[in-house]
Order: structure tokens, then sequence, then C-alpha cells
């Protein structure tokens, strides 16, 4: 496995090589999420081509005072799961290297980054469009891999590939969990043992709601109330939002139609958690949801 420091020796590696590029574009505090990531990298590469991950915490993409300082950084654990998931190439970067210090521009996505995430966290996704553009101008791979779980992250990267003309193919991977049905999370362990125990009632509610969807129930806010007495059930848990929105155009539905989607944002603690789960588009239960 090549590691790469600078965005220089990645163009210069980039520009040398003939193979098939996948990227993995994380931040590092690989679970079993990344991991499935990297596997769908390395089936989309095919035999004869590389597959790639990046590890970088992004500064720009956390609000300030957000857990910028404490995110989890286990630089060489981190490398031996890349190592043994057989990835051919580690970028990465210092900060000082990934940004000028009087640096002036950003990239901004204007329609889709202003609900849901974009609202909760002003700014995250002008981080996010940002460095992933670098990452993809540093790397020139020919495809790249983000998780369901951050579905709307994955929205607004098509839109960016799409609206800004990058020839990279946005591959789409499922959501892994927890044996409980909480969503693997870098963020996961710095839930206590009583916060961790309670998580999994996210997960627990959006399964109901798609349940009732199948039952027959279309109302947005009658699955949005029962979701909400489900989760502030658990002490530990304060709901941030929990929304019923159009998987495409992330605008909020009423009633809940072929292409919708809820997502939730809960606080344990200081911890922010979020997770999604596609509604079945009919009550016979034929769209399976995730
Ligand atoms: P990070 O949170 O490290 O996630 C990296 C990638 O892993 C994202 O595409 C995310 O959706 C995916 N992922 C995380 N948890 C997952 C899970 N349980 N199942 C499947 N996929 C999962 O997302 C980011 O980093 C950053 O915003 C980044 C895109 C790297 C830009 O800085």
């Amino acid at each position: 496995m090549q590691i790469l420091h600078t965005t220089r020796e990645a163009h210069e590696y980039a520009a040398r090589s003939r193979s098939r590029r996948v990227l993995v574009p994380t931040m590092g505090a690989l679970h079993r999420g990344h991991l499935e990531l990297v596997r769908i990298a390395r089936q989309a590469a095919g035999s004869d081509g590389e597959v790639a991950v990046s590890i970088f915490v992004n500064p720009l993409q956390f609000e300030p005072g957000a857990d910028f300082d404490r995110y989890p950084r286990p630089k060489e654990r981190d490398e031996q799961l890349c190592r043994d998931a057989g990835v051919d190439l580690l970028f990465r970067p210092s900060p000082g290297e990934m940004y000028f210090e009087d640096r002036s521009v950003i990239v901004r996505e204007t329609t889709l980054a202003q609900v849901l995430e974009g609202q909760a966290r002003p700014g995250h996704f002008d981080g996010v469009c940002t460095v992933v553009t670098k990452l993809f101008h540093a790397l020139a791979p020919h495809a790249a891999v983000f998780g369901e779980k951050d579905f709307q992250q994955l929205a607004i990267i098509r839109r960016l590939v799409r609206d800004l003309n990058f020839p990279v193919e946005i591959i789409a991977a499922p959501t892994v969990r927890e044996p409980d049905g909480l969503a693997c999370s870098s963020r996961n362990q710095y839930l206590t043992a009583e916060q961790r125990a309670q998580a999994p009632v996210i997960r627990a509610a959006l399964l109901e709601a798609a349940e009732r969807v199948r039952g027959g129930e279309t109302s947005a806010s009658v699955l949005l109330s029962k979701i909400q007495e489900q989760i502030s059930s658990r002490p530990e848990a304060r709901i941030d939002y929990v929304e019923v929105v159009d998987a495409d155009t992330l605008q909020r539905q009423e009633v809940a139609g072929s292409n919708s989607l809820v997502a939730a944002a809960v606080f344990f603690g200081k911890t922010r958690l979020i997770d999604n789960i596609r509604l079945p588009n009919d009550r016979y239960g034929t769209n399976t949801s995730r």
C-alpha cells in the first residue's frame, strides 16, 4: 500500500497511473461501514484497478464549537485496516497541506444543502463540497463511493459532480449497522454505555414508521409524531429533527408517497447521530426498506 501525504504527490501519482481508480473519501476512525465502501470500491475498480482511500478530518465541515478537536484519529489502526482491506493507495494529507491560510474559494451547493443537515449545521456542506472537489482534483478518480447513511451528502455530491462536470462516477453504498440496528459511525465511540444502549431506538422508530406505511398510513404528521414519541421515550435522547422528505429533492412532504424518506438527527448527550430510511412505496411492501 502506497501512502501519500501531499496533493503534489497525489497529482503525480494520478498522472502516472494508467489504472481505473476508485476513491473512498473518509475522515478516518474507520469502522465496518467504511470497510464496506472499500469492498464496493474494489468491485468497481476490478482486479486491475486501484482502490484509493483518503483520510482527512476536514476542519471546514465542522461548525465552530463542534467536535473537530476531539474527533478520533487512530492513525496506526486506520492504516492497518486499510492494508488488511487491500487498499492500494492511502492519501492522508495534513490540514496545512490541504488549506492555505488565506484560502478564499469555497464550493457551495445552493439547493439541497439548505435543509436537514444543512440547516442544522450551517456551512457544513460547503466544507464537504470544497474538500471533495479538492480530493477529486488531487487523485483524479474514475469513480468514488459514498454511503447512504449520509444520504443528503450523497445527493449533494451527485449535484456537485453533475453541475461542475467532474468525470467521476458516484457509487452509493448501503448503510452498515451494528447487530442491534444502530448505524456504524465514528461518533458512536463518544456514547456512554447508557447512551449506547438507548441509541438503537432511532433505527427501531424508523423501521416502525416503514411498517405503518406498509399498513396504509401516509400522513407525515402521524408518522413523525409516532417516531418522536418513540425516540423521546428514551431519557438520553433529544431529537434535533425528524422529517419526511422526497429522496431526490429533499423537500418536506405532508403525505408519504412513492419516493419518500424519513431522515432523523438525534442527540445523545453531546453526540449527534443521524439515520434515515426509505419508506415502502406501496402498502404491500414490495419495495423493501433498508
Ligand atoms: P466519514 O463520516 O468518515 O464517512 C466516510 C464515508 O463513509 C461517507 O461516504 C459515509 O456516508 C460513509 N459511511 C459512514 N458510516 C457508514 C455506515 N454505517 N454505512 C455505510 N457507509 C457509511 O462523510 C464523511 O466522512 C466526510 O463528509 C467526507 C465525505 C469524507 C468529506 O470530508
